[in-house]
């Protein structure tokens, strides 16, 4: 394949919707700032990306309603939607109401000579990931069948440390396992994750590891225990280029005002 253009991807993160709009976290109306970022990210009259990626926290009270106001929030744009589940995701909806009429849950994809693979890492009832056995073979079963193509590997948990201890203890359990197969398979390029709500971007080998700011609130990066950030919602671009590297910008929304430190500390 003769691949001339980037590939344009918008990643937005952890948007904690809920199936009632009026509902907050962190001081933040979830629906709202979610919206706003929609607005600001793709209402400037340049040509839609080929895809959004939504690497999970997509809903917070697991109810359908929230992935339904998702799902609707999108649908109109016209591009593929990528998603995975979160700590606070119920995979079981994501799959019923995100898999079809341009949506995708987990899988894989191809977009312009590049590969994406999506991978579930949630555990029940637990904040912290895990990749299974059978996910793990997944993501192997996958790289070997994207071949040459250079791929973004995407799952909700980033799977090294990120320098803030809390967030940290429930990272990705199995990061290591993780890390052992992608370093068999050079072609992977980057990894994208949520989870943390603040930008992390560190080069491991050949590999780009990236996470991405909550559409709602942040946390303050290199702490201890929990402290908010008074740093306003965010998304990221990327443009997967024809070579294999990777162009991305971390952008926060312009037109937003933080009243204050948000009070509450809920992990
Ligand atoms: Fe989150």
């Amino acid at each position: 394949m003769n691949v001339t253009r980037p590939v344009r991807l918008l990643h937005v993160t952890d948007p904690h919707l809920f199936g009632d709009e009026a509902c907050t976290i962190y001081d933040v109306n979830t629906a709202s700032s979610f919206r706003k970022v929609l607005d600001e990210a793709l209402g400037d009259g340049a040509p839609p990306p080929d895809a959004i990626l939504a690497t999970g926290d997509i809903g917070d009270d697991l109810s359908p309603q929230a992935y339904r106001w998702f799902r609707d929030s999108l649908r109109g744009i016209g591009v593929p939607v990528l998603c995975l589940p979160g700590n606070h995701d119920e995979p079981a909806l994501m799959a019923q109401l995100l898999d079809s009429d341009g949506f995708q849950y987990c899988g894989r994809a191809e977009f312009g000579g590049w590969g994406i693979v999506l991978l579930d890492t949630h555990l029940p009832y637990d904040p912290s990931g895990y990749l299974t056995k059978s996910e793990l073979a997944r993501l192997e079963a996958d790289l070997r069948a994207l071949a040459d193509r250079p791929v973004l590997v995407c799952l909700h948990h980033p799977p090294v440390p990120v320098g803030s201890a809390w967030l940290d203890a429930v990272g990705l359990r199995n990061g290591p396992e993780f890390l052992a197969v992608i370093d068999r398979f050079p072609q992977v390029k980057a990894v994208l994750a949520g989870h943390v709500h603040q930008a992390f971007d560190r080069q491991r080998g050949q590999v780009r590891l990236l996470t991405t700011p909550s559409t709602c609130a942040q946390f303050t990066p290199g702490t201890a225990r929990c402290v908010m950030d008074v740093r306003p919602p965010g998304y990221r671009w990327l443009n997967l280029m024809p070579d294999g590297t990777i162009e991305t910008e971390v952008v926060w929304l312009r037109d937003w005002v933080v009243a204050g430190r948000p009070r509450d500390s809920r992990a």
